[in-house]
């Protein structure tokens, strides 16, 4: 298949753009488009087959699954049963990185939940994004523009990377805003009649959550890992995720203990380190890749899907980073490190 890669800076300007890439959408082809947290891959979230095509481009479990793109809060009515708790969610955080996971209705077929009775509604903010998904008229299903266990693709020469010649179109808007995925929530009445449980962190942290509903559960398998036997609430936690080519080994001691520990293995092994960008003087700058200043956890999130792919790249033995804070924004980074790492971190001091 030949994929066109078309930029967009401009919905406006550039509306015959928009229009075709919503027409081969609704014609049950697929398009990667930006989004302000990751590049999707989209097609007719109301069409199974399109569902399908979505999951064998990505190599991805069928029963893991899709979120839907909404253009418009109240667009979930058509799709999904809202109640009180998704308006207050929609009115502080949409349109913006939060999924909101509720009973599904019978418009969205199984192909598209991964069997489940549930659907993930998000509603993004980024101007491409939401042009398209108006101009589609069909909610468009999207997960990650990334072959599935890669990191996600913040940049569209990533999505060529791992998509060109197995989509129909690539929509290039340059690099993606947050960089990590959006939060994911599930309404729980159980809980209480405000009750939430996070299922993924993302930019809209556990604390603005908790500024809107009362009852905020943090799912255990945010910081830990899976037990043999057990089944995660979102199944997407299962599956090994976000992994560089090399194992990732994750460092946690003080920022002296971090450089000591690497300049000898740099000594001894092809390593390749992100570090911050406080470290770069005082390590060897062979397959040194800065993630960004010491405290500023936004910068390191939009660039740690790239540095990852760049690792990658440089075919190093291993690779080493920060065991990241889990403080507001921190505890998405944390959550995509640790699973990229496959849990391992060594404590340093
Ligand atoms: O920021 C994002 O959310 C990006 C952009 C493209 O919107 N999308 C994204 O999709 O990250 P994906 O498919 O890579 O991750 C969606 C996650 C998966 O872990 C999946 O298991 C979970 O959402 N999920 C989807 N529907 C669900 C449901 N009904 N119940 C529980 N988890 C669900
Ligand atoms: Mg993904």
């Amino acid at each position: 298949m030949k994929t066109q890669v078309v930029k967009i800076t401009d919905p406006q300007k550039q509306s015959q753009d928009v229009k075709h890439a919503a027409d081969i959408i609704r014609d049950g082809g697929l398009v990667a488009f930006p989004t302000e947290t990751v590049y999707g891959l989209g097609g007719d979230a109301t069409n199974p087959l399109s569902s399908k095509k979505i999951y064998d481009a990505k190599g991805r479990p069928s029963d893991n699954p899709l979120i839907i793109h909404i253009a418009e809060p109240s667009d979930a009515e058509a799709y999904a049963y809202t109640n009180h708790v998704y308006y207050k969610l929609a009115e502080a955080f949409m349109p913006g990185p939060l999924t909101v996971i509720l009973p599904k209705k019978e418009t969205v077929p199984y192909e598209t939940t991964g069997g489940l009775d549930t659907v993930a509604v998000r509603c993004p903010s980024h101007p491409i994004a939401h042009a398209m998904i108006k101009a589609a008229g069909v909610p468009i299903a999207a997960p990650s523009a990334n072959i599935s266990g890669r990191p996600s693709a913040t940049s569209a020469k990533y999505v060529v990377e791992d998509f060109n010649g197995r989509v129909d179109m690539i929509v290039d808007s340059g690099d993606c805003e947050i960089g990590l995925e959006s939060t994911i929530v599930m309404i729980d009445e159980k809980i209480s009649d405000e009750g939430i449980v996070l299922l993924r962190p993302g930019a809209i942290t556990y604390d603005a959550l908790c500024c809107v509903c009362k009852d905020v559960l943090i799912s255990p398998n945010i910081e830990g890992a899976l037990g043999e036997n057990e089944r995660p609430i979102s199944p997407g936690m299962k599956y090994k995720h976000y992994a560089p080519a090399a194992p990732l080994v994750l460092l946690d001691g003080d920022d002296e203990s971090f450089i000591s520990y690497l300049s000898n293995e740099q000594k001894n092994k092809n390593c390749a380190i992100l570090c911050y960008d406080e470290d770069i003087s005082k390590l060897d700058d062979k397959l040194l890749l800065t993630i960004g200043p010491k405290g500023d956890v936004a910068t390191q999130s939009r660039r740690l899907f790239s540095r990852l792919r760049e690792c990658d790249e440089l075919k190093p033995d291993i690779i080493y980073a920060h065991l990241p804070d889990k403080n507001g924004l921190g505890l998405a980074l944390y959550n995509r490190m640790i699973r990229a790492a496959a849990h391992t971190v060594i404590k340093i001091e």
